[in-house]
């Protein structure tokens, strides 16, 4: 496995392994990997011949008050992950090697970065479609990998490479969640025992709002106050919960096309997100 720390280099790497014939994919990532991450490395292997993994904590979507110092990084267990996971080769640029110092170009989604995170977040999803366009035009991918507990994140690019003609299929892989359903997350690391046991209710709440749905529930408000009354047992300080339309983000009052059921908690100091698609 190669560890490459330049964008010269992954470029070089990627092309002579599509001069041969090979499919590359990308998998994008902040470190610290955990089992989801390791899902769509497999997905990435199943559907490519080359698997580059990035590891950057890329300071442009954190917000000034955010966790960009804290996030947890770990390259020594990230690499050795990788290396058994089969993956062709690590980009993991420095911050300058990024992001010149006098940078000044943005890529802004206009529309489906607004709601949900993008509230709460102001300039995240500027940050993030920046950053993976660098990365798609660094490691030149035929495919890239993204998973769904990011739904938001997922459609943003989504778009984004519609819109700016990436040649990139996006590729997307289900949310993996721990023995008791809470979705991975680098983030989980910082919860204390306490929180970590009442930060289930996310996903208690996400099952019965999705169980109720299953029941013929249509009612976006109803299904919404399942999961609020669940967090709300929890002491969780709600940021978000809503219930929207799957193609523009925007908020249904009648789940009858295809929905997200999308909520965003604090569980002490740690902001959690996770989702269920609602099918007719
Ligand atoms: O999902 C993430 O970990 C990040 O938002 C991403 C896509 C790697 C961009 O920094």
């Amino acid at each position: 496995m190669k560890l490459i720390h330049t964008p010269k280099d992954i470029r070089d790497a990627s092309r002579q392994w599509r001069a041969a014939g090979r499919r590359v994919a990308l998998v994008p990532t902040m470190g610290f990997l955990h089992e989801g991450h390791l899902s769509l490395i497999r997905l990435a292997s199943e559907q490519a011949d080359a698997v580059v993994v990035s590891i950057f904590v890329n300071p442009a979507q954190f917000g000034p008050n955010e966790d960009f110092a804290q996030y947890p990084r770990d390259l020594t267990a990230d690499l050795r992950l990788c290396e058994r996971a089969g993956v062709d080769a690590v980009f993991q640029p420095e911050a300058a090697q990024i992001y010149a110092a006098d940078h000044s170009t943005w890529v802004v989604e206009e529309k489906l970065s607004q709601p949900l995170c993008g509230e709460s977040r102001p300039g995240h999803f500027r940050g993030v479609a920046t950053v993976v366009a660098k990365l798609f035009n660094e490691v030149e991918p035929d495919i890239a990998v993204f998973g769904h507990k990011d739904a938001q994140q997922v459609l943003v690019i989504q778009r984004m490479v519609r819109d700016l003609d990436f040649p990139i299929d996006i590729i997307t892989a289900p949310t993996v969640r721990e023995a008791d359903g809470l979705a991975m997350s680098s983030r989980n690391t910082y919860l204390t025992a306490d929180e970590r046991r009442r930060a289930i209710s996310i996903h208690r709440g996400l099952n019965r709002a999705k169980a109720a749905f299953a029941g013929g529930e249509r009612n976006a408000a109803v299904l919404r106050q399942v999961l609020v009354c669940e967090l709300e047992q929890a002491a969780a300080r709600i940021d978000y919960v809503e219930c929207v339309s799957r193609n523009s983000l925007q908020p249904l009052m009648l789940v009858d096309q295809p929905a997200l059921l999308a909520v965003a908690a604090f569980f002490g100091g740690t902001r959690l997100i996770d989702n269920v698609y609602l099918d007719i």
